[in-house]
């Protein structure tokens, strides 16, 4: 890849704190709060300048997700997910994007201990990212929480349904589909909401579920296998794209990357081993 990348056509990826490119506003946590029941709300996770700023122009948010842990660091899952990953690929994603409202996800254990040690992790997250909110996975039990930081002048976005971080006690990765574990999910929702979260998450629940969360709550919701009349969608960039082998149900493949980059990566091995690459054109005559 050229070391002159094309991300520094926006300024923004030179200094976040000069804001955004003359022309271009950056979408506020109240311009998202607005737009609940209006047009749907365009999220996707991001980890790293580049894709920051791909996505930069068509998105309304990027969440620097704990997915990032199995996504690009190879994990089984998001529990050894640390602080510090989350700092600097957020500080990357702030640098790659200069329009849309940057969300760091708080890692598990940095948060439930106590409000106090939550609020000194969302804030160093703040402050060492220049992000603008964080995320964090809890209903009722984190209402608290939320209230805390929100209160204090970090907004946070809720997660609430499916959780990654409580695989453990959950025994894995399930959907909320039966009915009965429904008034616990939508009891979830109005609590975050109640305690100043400025959106919401769903997660791997039934669809009617989803709707009727997003007809009770005054906060806009994200689906990611929830339902198409949640307030936004947000996927992982990696799944939707086609880097990621598993495919879950959620999951609508929009590209097909891997592929892609297996056929460079093939076609590189083969010209490097035949001598035909690199060619004239790719080094440098004597002056
Ligand atoms: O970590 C993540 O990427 C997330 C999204 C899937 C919502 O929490």
């Amino acid at each position: 890849m050229s070391t002159r990348s094309t991300i520094s056509k926006k300024a923004a990826i030179t200094d976040p704190d000069q804001g955004p490119a003359p022309g271009r506003k950056r979408m506020t946590v109240p311009d998202f709060m607005a737009r609940k029941g209006g047009e749907p709300l365009v999220c996707l996770t991001s980890y790293t300048a580049h894709v920051a700023h791909i996505c930069d122009d068509v998105c309304d948010l990027l969440l620097v997700g704990d997915s990032l842990g199995m996504v690009i660091h190879g994990m089984p899952n998001t529990l050894g997910v640390t602080l510090e990953h989350m700092i600097m690929h957020g500080q990357a994603v702030v640098r790659g994007a200069d329009k849309t409202l940057v969300v760091v996800d708080m890692p598990f254990g940095s948060f439930e201990e106590s409000q106090e040690v939550a609020f000194r992790n969302a804030s160093r997250v703040v402050k060492e990212t220049g992000c603008h909110a964080v995320k964090l996975e809890g209903g009722v039990e984190m209402a608290p929480t939320i209230r805390y930081l929100s209160r204090r002048g970090i907004p946070v976005m809720a997660h609430v349904g499916l959780m990654p971080q409580s695989m453990n006690t959950m025994g894995g990765f399930k959907a909320v589909r039966d009915e009965a574990l429904w008034d616990r999910v939508i009891e979830d929702a109005k609590a975050v909401e109640a305690a100043g979260a400025f959106a919401v998450v769903i997660e791997g629940v039934a669809a009617p579920l989803a709707d009727r969360i997003t007809e009770e709550v005054s906060i806009p919701t994200i689906g990611i296998g929830a339902s198409a009349r949640c307030d936004g969608q947000i996927l992982v960039f990696e799944d939707m794209v086609g880097l990621m082998p598993r495919v879950p149900t959620f999951v609508k493949r929009y590209g097909t990357m891997e592929e892609m980059m297996r056929a460079a990566v093939g076609q590189y091995a083969q010209e490097v081993r035949d001598r035909s690459f690199p060619g004239d054109e790719h080094t440098y005559k004597k002056k």
